[in-house]
C-alpha cells in the first residue's frame, strides 16, 4: 500500500508513468473467459504486475540516476560567476557585459573560479513572426555575445520567466517553452535564471513544479548543458522539489539588497536547509552584494563567509569593472571560495547561537568538509564587539587541532578544549579545522 502511495505522490510531480499504479490495482486481471479467475491465475497475475512493475522502476530509477548525474556534472559544487541584476537593474546593456567578461579575467576573479557571466531581466525584445525571442536593441547580436564571452574561457546566462511577462514587464516564455530553449541553445547560452514572476497569473501556485519541469524537459531536449537555476523566492519549498524538476539551484527567498539588516536575515536563516543541499543541487539565498558600497568591509567578509558556510552559489553582483582593492580580496580570497565549493558538497549549519535578540547574537556555524576537515565560523550580529567561545566537543572535535584563519591566512595550532576570540561588531572569524 504504501509503494502505491509512493509512486501516485511522484505522478503528481509528472515524473512516473501512471500505468504502474494501475498495473498494481488486483482485480483488473479477469480470465478469458471472463469468469472468476481461480487462486493458481489470480497468484500468476499478481506476478505478473509485479514483475512489470518492477521492470518500470528499475526503468525509472536508472532514469533518476542518469539525470542525477548529468546535474552532478552541470554544477557538481555552486555555480560560480556574475549576475548584471544586484548592481545594474534594467540599465545592463550588451556592451557592459563584454567590459565585465573583460573585467572577469583581467581581475583574476576568473582566476579564482568564476565562470558564469549572467545577464538578469531587461534584455528581452519582440517576438519575430515565427514567435522567436529577440533580444531588444541594448544587447544586439547574442550569438555574437556568447561567441565573445565564450573567446574569454567564461560562460553566458539568460534569464526568463514562464509567465508570459518577467518581472520586469519583458516578455517571458510562457507558450514558447521549447522554443525559447532552443533559441538559448543556438545562441550559446549555458545558464537560464527562470523566475515565477508573472506565472502566478496564468498558472496557480501547486502547479509551479510542473511548470518548472517544462521548461528543464525543453532544455535537456535541445542537448546543450544548461545549468537551471529557479527562481520561486521559496514560494513552494523549491528545496523539496527541486531535484525532480532538473533545478541546479533554487532560490530560497525574497530578494536580497545591498544591507546588513536584508542580508544577514537571509543569510542567517537559511540553517534548517543544511539537509537539502549536495553536489548538482544548491540552495540559493540570492546573489552577493559585496562592492557595491552598502555595507562595511567587515559586513562583506561576513557576506562572503556565511554565503561559503551555506555552499551558495557565488554569483557576483557588484561592478567588476570598478572594484575597490578590499572588494577584490573578498570575492576572490581561495581559502574561503575553498569551503563553498569542497566537493563534500555539504551546507554548513548553526551549531550555537547566544540568545534570541538578533542583535545582541552570537552564533557558532559549522559546515564538514571532504577529508574529515570542519569549516567553522563565529559570527558577531551584535553591535559592539563580543566574545565568542566553541567548545570543541559541541562540534565533535578532539583537540589538539590543526587551524587556519581563512581571512588572515594564519595557521594556528589548538591544543585546548575551548577557543575564545573576540569577534568585531557584525564580524566573522572563519576557520579550517582538522584534528
Ligand atoms: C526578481 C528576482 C530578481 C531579479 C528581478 C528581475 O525580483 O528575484 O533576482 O531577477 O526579478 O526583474
Amino acid at each position: 500500500m504504501s509503494i502505491s502511495k509512493r509512486l501516485f505522490s511522484r505522478a503528481a510531480a509528472g515524473l512516473a508513468p501512471a500505468a504502474l499504479a494501475l498495473a498494481l490495482l488486483p482485480g483488473l486481471m479477469l480470465s478469458a473467459q471472463n469468469q472468476k479467475p481461480s487462486p493458481r491465475q489470480q497468484a500468476q497475475a499478481r506476478a505478473r504486475a509485479r514483475a512489470k512493475w518492477l521492470q518500470a522502476r528499475a526503468r525509472y530509477l536508472a532514469q533518476l540516476r542518469a539525470r542525477e548525474r548529468r546535474e552532478a556534472q552541470l554544477a557538481p559544487a555552486p555555480p560560480m560567476g556574475w549576475n548584471s541584476w544586484n548592481h545594474f537593474h534594467r540599465r545592463i546593456t550588451g556592451k557592459i557585459v563584454r567590459q565585465i567578461a573583460d573585467a572577469m579575467v583581467s581581475s583574476g576573479m576568473k582566476a579564482a573560479g568564476y565562470t558564469y557571466i549572467n545577464i538578469d531581466d531587461t534584455w528581452e525584445g519582440q517576438r519575430d513572426a515565427q514567435g522567436n525571442i529577440q533580444p531588444n536593441a541594448k544587447f544586439g547580436d547574442m550569438k555574437a555575445l556568447a561567441d565573445y564571452v565564450h573567446s574569454k574561457g567564461l560562460k553566458l546566462g539568460i534569464y526568463s520567466s514562464p509567465g508570459p511577462f518577467t518581472c520586469a514587464g519583458y516578455a517571458g516564455s510562457y507558450r514558447h517553452e521549447a522554443q525559447d530553449a532552443r533559441t538559448y541553445a543556438a545562441w550559446g547560452i549555458d545558464y537560464l535564471k527562470y523566475d515565477w514572476c508573472s506565472a502566478s497569473r496564468v498558472y496557480k501556485l501547486q502547479q509551479l513544479p510542473q511548470v518548472y519541469l517544462k521548461m528543464y524537459r525543453a532544455l535537456k531536449a535541445t542537448g546543450r548543458p544548461i545549468v537551471f537555476s529557479l527562481c520561486e523566492y521559496g514560494l513552494l519549498d523549491p528545496w523539496h522539489f527541486g531535484p525532480f524538476v532538473g533545478g541546479n539551484l533554487w532560490r530560497t527567498t525574497g530578494d536580497i539588497n545591498d544591507t546588513w539588516k536584508r542580508m544577514s536575515a537571509i543569510g542567517f536563516n537559511q540553517s534548517y536547509l543544511a539537509p537539502y543541499a549536495a553536489p548538482g543541487h544548491w540552495n540559493d539565498p540570492d546573489m552577493l552584494e559585496v562592492g557595491n558600497g552598502g555595507m562595511t568591509d567587515t559586513e562583506y567578509r561576513t557576506h562572503m563567509s556565511l554565503w561559503a558556510m551555506l555552499a551558495a552559489p557565488l554569483i557576483a553582483g557588484n561592478d567588476l569593472r570598478h572594484m575597490s582593492r578590499a572588494a577584490l580580496a573578498i570575492l576572490t580570497n581561495r581559502d574561503v571560495i575553498a569551503v563553498d565549493q569542497d566537493r563534500l558538497g555539504r551546507q554548513g549549519y548553526r551549531v550555537w547561537r547566544s540568545g534570541r535578540k538578533l542583535d545582541q547574537d552570537r552564533e557558532i556555524w559549522m559546515k564538514p568538509l571532504a577529508g574529515g576537515a570542519v569549516a567553522v565560523a563565529l559570527f558577531n550580529r551584535g553591535s559592539k564587539a563580543a566574545a565568542i567561545t566553541v567548545h570543541w566537543s559541541q562540534l565533535g572535535l578532539q583537540p589538539p587541532l590543526r587551524a587556519r584563519n581563512l581571512w588572515t591566512h594564519k595557521n594556528l595550532r589548538l591544543p585546548r578544549p575551548t577557543f575564545t576570540a573576540t569577534v568585531p561588531s557584525h564580524g566573522v572569524i572563519l576557520l579550517r579545522v582538522k584534528e
